[in-house]
């Protein structure tokens, strides 16, 4: 009897830990108020990344990610061109955050914005993981100087 009643009572111990532990790590993966940090330096991140860019960014950021021609100016049709995102755009005036959130829900509704874009929404794509390896493996490519600059933004 008393070993029955032990066992029934560390299920129940068992059940409610992996409840509160499952509810806790999704909590973490889906807070929108987590903290997002590109790690340029994190090798395993940014080797991850650069597979993440060339399959789902280089398209139009570029292999090189020289951006589209022009990309200063709109297309034939009214749109924005991919700017680049090597140190000639403006990819690291930008913080953290932002980044991660133009690339995860898109420009207008990261923005607030009714701004027709080019840039699609990755949201339903890539996991927030690949979101931040792709925008880590960008960073890790810009001059020292760049990546310190853009580091001193993102302490404030
Ligand atoms: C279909 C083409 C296309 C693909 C693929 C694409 N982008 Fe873009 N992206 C754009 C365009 C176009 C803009 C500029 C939109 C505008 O300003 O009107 C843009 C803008 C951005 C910006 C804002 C840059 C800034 O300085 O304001 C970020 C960040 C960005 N893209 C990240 C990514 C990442 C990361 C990927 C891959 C996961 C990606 N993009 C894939 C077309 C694309």
């Amino acid at each position: 009897m008393f070993a029955r009643k032990w066992i029934l009572l560390t299920s129940i111990f068992l059940v409610i830990g992996i409840f509160l532990l499952s509810y806790f790590i999704k909590g973490i993966s889906t807070d929108p108020k987590m903290l997002i940090r590109l790690e340029p330096k994190n090798l395993s991140l940014v080797n991850l990344g650069e597979i993440v860019y060339q399959n789902n960014c280089s398209s139009c950021h570029g292999s090189n990610l020289e951006g589209q021609k022009n990309w200063k100016e709109r297309d034939a049709d009214g749109y924005m061109p991919a700017p680049p995102h090597d140190q000639t755009g403006h990819t690291w005036h930008h913080n953290d955050q932002y980044l991660f959130n133009i690339t995860k829900y898109g420009i207008e509704k990261s923005l607030q914005l009714n701004y027709p874009n080019n840039m699609p929404i990755y949201e339903d794509v890539l996991t927030d993981i690949e979101i931040l390896a792709s925008l880590s493996y960008i960073k890790s490519k810009w001059p020292e100087k760049i990546q310190k600059i853009h580091d001193e933004m993102n302490s404030n």
